[in-house]
């Protein structure tokens, strides 16, 4: 099938090179020029396992390509995938204007009937919008569809996600839209649920806000674990061995970021409160999530006294390990409270410190790996869970810093082990 997809983003490079990857011919467009130059050099724009390989291989076999032009891509693609970036507003809202540009832009070039596909995450009744702005921009009685198909990957296993995902959800309100998008997900043989495009809006927003409920929900319980004495670890296996609960998603941390959860759930909450509805509970999981933020800081507090003028030591930046994406990670609330507190900051990612000194400036000292990172700290913080912090030569570590205490931001560390070794080790609902 000729198919483009527009915006080279987490979500469109990895659309666009899996859907070439199955055998369909695709156009991958975006607006920056710069982007689209270097994914044409081979050079990409964010980290992600695998997709490089793929990107090269597919453009080598001819089946995808790259252009700044939307104009020939929606001339050549019968099914375009608007997957551009959804930022949130100042008051949490969806800014959708990239979405409507695009609109009037297919509008205007496209030549016959297209199918046009939501792949970014929109609010609900923003088909039924899109709609509306290809209907005043086209010329003539060209046909159309809007169909409605959320993505569901997670960066840093984005390729897999996307290959073999749990379920395709596909909001359709035609019988042609609903062939064509059948017959393009036929070959990833999973299941696929067809619903309305609101209904399909919706289920992308509520599968994220619930996820974000499920983190903060534990983050909760961690917080009376830690009051009396018990383990979280512990009681998430308990919890999560019950198949109606499950086990994923109930690890207690510093908080959920990127791109999605935090700008999701502002913009669920700002959806049902235009319609009429307090949505209190996701309030309620918001306000968790940022408490859990301070709640680290307080804990560096609580095993080093006064901050100002301490050093600490940093151990993972990005949202989440896999990835190098800095959008809304913890680790930017977490450096920024304690440099208000006085104190220094020495820092090492596996991956995302280019992205990161973007942020942080000369305002931090970016490290070669965790024992530089250690070297005259008076402890090391994990706020990401990178592989690679779960072995370390503790006994290197213990002799580099100035006090041998591990904030374990994460729980990635078995608290016995770690104590014996002779650290202080504090952990997020277990100690
Ligand atoms: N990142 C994720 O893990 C993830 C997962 C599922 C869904 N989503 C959703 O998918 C959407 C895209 O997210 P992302 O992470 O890929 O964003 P991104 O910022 O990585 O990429 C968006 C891309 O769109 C391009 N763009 C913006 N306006 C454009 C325009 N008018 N024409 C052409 N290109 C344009 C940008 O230059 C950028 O390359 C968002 O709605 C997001 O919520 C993201």
């Amino acid at each position: 099938m000729d198919i483009c997809v527009i915006g080279a983003g987490h979500v469109g490079l990895v659309t666009a090179a899996c859907f070439a990857e199955l055998g369909n011919q695709v156009i991958c467009i975006d607006s920056n020029k710069a982007r689209i130059a270097d994914i044409k050099q081979s050079i990409m724009p964010f980290y992600e396992p695998g997709m490089k390989e793929m990107v090269v291989k597919n453009v080598q076999k001819k089946r995808l390509s790259f252009t700044a032009s939307l104009k020939d891509a929606v001339r050549k693609s019968l099914v375009i995938f608007i997957a551009v970036g959804t930022p949130p507003k100042e008051n949490g809202e969806a800014d959708l204007t990239s979405i409507e540009r695009v609109a009037q832009d297919i509008a205007r070039y496209m030549p016959s009937y297209r199918l046009v596909v939501e792949k970014s995450t929109v609010p609900v009744e923003t088909g039924k919008w899109v709609e509306h702005t290809i209907k005043v921009n086209v010329s003539g009685k060209k046909k159309f569809d809007v169909a409605s198909n959320p993505e569901f990957l997670s960066e840093g296993s984005a390729i897999d996600d996307f290959m073999r995902p749990d379920r395709v959800v596909l909001g359709v309100e035609s019988k042609r839209a609903e062939d064509l998008l059948v017959e393009l997900y036929k070959p990833l043989n999973c299941p696929i649920v067809v619903t309305d495009i609101k209904s399909a809006e919706i289920i992308k927003h509520a599968s994220n806000s619930f996820l974000a409920c499920k983190i903060s929900f534990i983050n909760a319980i961690a917080n009376i674990c830690d009051r009396v004495g018990a383990d979280v670890e512990k009681v998430a296996k308990g919890v999560g061995a019950d198949r109606r609960i499950a086990y994923k998603f109930l690890h207690a941390g510093c908080g959920y970021g990127g791109f999605c959860f935090p700008k999701d759930v502002d913009a669920f909450i700002r959806i049902a409160e235009k319609k009429g509805y307090d949505f209190h509970l996701l309030k309620a999981v918001r306000e968790i999530n940022e408490e859990q933020k301070e709640l680290i800081v307080k804990k560096i507090e609580s095993v080093l006294w006064n901050l100002k003028g301490k050093t600490i030591g940093i151990l993972g930046l990005s949202f989440k390990p896999g990835t190098d994406d800095m959008r809304f990670a913890p680790s930017i609330d977490i450096i920024d409270r304690l440099q208000t507190s006085g104190t220094k900051i020495r820092a090492f990612d596996p991956q995302a410190m280019p992205e990161a000194k973007k942020i942080f400036g000369k305002g931090i000292k970016f490290c070669k790996d965790v024992y530089e990172v250690a070297k005259g700290s008076d402890c090391l913080a994990v706020i990401t869970e990178w592989n690679e912090f779960k072995e370390l030569d503790f006994k290197r570590l213990k002799k580099l810093l100035k006090q041998p205490i591990i904030i374990d931001g994460r729980n990635i560390y078995d608290p016995n082990k770690i104590k014996k070794l002779g650290f202080t080790y504090v952990g997020i609902g277990r100690s």
